[in-house]
């Protein structure tokens, strides 16, 4: 027999009091709590997060069962967690790529920093946790995801729309493909703008929740385009902790805030070694002093990534270390970094939403 004690709105008053740690407010007012079914002393309910690869899922839901389990009359809890991603700025039926929620650019100051290394593990680790996920190399100067991915060729066209390449559960598509691998190409500025909107428009990314933007290094035409072309959710820089490196990494990001792209969080790369050998650590570019640029410039800091061999060898052979060492240190630094990226999109993505919002 059902108990009159348990009610919808007791179950949404018990909710209330469940935060979203992330977006500091309590899930009931962020509109999370869907298809409440009361039956008997049984209470079913989905909780909806802003993205599949939320860190604090499973204390979320532990939260929502602790907050329910106080209700009287109620035995049994059967709790659904789903996610939806939040829309960054500008996306929707007019803009330049509709189906896509949020772009996020990966940046750097200068190259070898290791950041398609980044862009292209940082991609699968979103598609991991269940994300629908893009990575577009824009890097007009150097397009090396071809070769990170082992493919290489002209993609397919269908109706006039360039079909991406479909590996590792994302959508890639990358200057690389298009252009003749072995000469350099001359760009000018008016030429870098119209690549980056043809590869937005012209190719057929579909519904994504996320499309990793691999950027060239530095503060040139194409970071300057892709803002301007479309509003991005916002942007990574990727740095070492070497002191050259984080001061042109400082100045990508004071680059980044000029033109209003918020700055989702700085990733050390190639930061403690593990010698194998004598499994000494060292620290080859310095350690800790990106984390320190991070605090200073009041930018989330994402994490670190290891320097390995394996990582290194695993760009050279067409197969991502998310891939093919899943298990493995590098693949758990880049799955943190991809959770509380997308943390920080959520964020992002909700202040713009709201009309108070920055
Ligand atoms: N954490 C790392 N450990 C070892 N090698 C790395 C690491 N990150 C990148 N590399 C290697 O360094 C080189 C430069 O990386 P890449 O991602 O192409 O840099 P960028 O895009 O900034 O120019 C590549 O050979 C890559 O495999
Ligand atoms: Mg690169």
């Amino acid at each position: 027999m059902a108990n009159p004690s348990v009610t919808e709105d007791a179950v949404l008053a018990a909710l209330s009091h469940v935060q979203d740690p992330d977006l500091g407010r309590d899930i009931v007012s962020l509109g999370m709590v869907k298809d409440i079914v009361i039956s008997g002393d049984k209470v079913a309910f989905t909780v909806e997060l802003t993205t599949p690869a939320c860190p604090l899922k499973e204390q979320i839901e532990e939260d929502c069962r602790q907050a329910v389990r106080q209700l009287d009359g109620v035995e049994e809890i059967e709790i659904e967690m789903s996610s939806r991603v939040m829309a960054g700025r500008g996306s929707g039926q007019e803009a330049l790529v509709p189906g896509v929620r949020n772009i996020i650019a990966v940046a750097s100051g200068k190259g070898g920093v290791g950041k398609s290394t980044v862009a292209l593990n940082l991609a699968i680790a979103l598609a991991e946790s269940g994300a629908k996920v893009g990575l577009l190399d824009a890097d007009v100067y150097g397009p090396s995801i071809p070769l990170m991915v082992g493919e290489e060729g002209q993609p397919e066209v269908v109706n006039s729309k360039i079909i991406p390449v479909d590996k590792f559960d994302i959508k890639i598509m990358s200057l690389g493909f298009l252009l003749p691998s072995d000469q350099p190409v001359m760009w000018r500025g008016p030429m870098i703008h119209s690549a980056i909107q043809q590869m937005l428009r012209d190719v057929e990314w579909g519904e994504l929740d996320y499309l990793v933007v691999d950027l060239p290094p530095g503060t040139g035409d194409a970071q300057i385009s892709l803002s301007q072309s479309v509003p991005l959710t916002g942007t990574v820089i990727v740095m070492t902790s070497q002191a050259v490196a984080l001061t042109i990494a400082t100045k990508a990001l004071v680059m980044f805030r000029q033109m209003n792209v918020p700055i989702l969080g700085i990733i050390e790369n190639m930061s403690t070694f593990h010698c194998p050998n004598c499994h000494e650590e060292t620290n080859i570019f310095g350690h800790g002093a990106s984390q320190e640029a991070s605090d200073r410039l009041g930018v989330p800091f994402l994490g670190s990534i290891p320097l390995t061999p394996e990582l290194s060898r695993s760009g050279d052979q067409g197969e991502p270390i998310m891939a093919t060492k899943p298990n493995g240190p590098e693949a758990d630094a880049f799955r943190n970094a991809a959770q509380l990226l997308a943390a920080r999109v959520s964020v992002v993505a909700m202040m713009r939403s709201e009309p108070s919002g920055v």
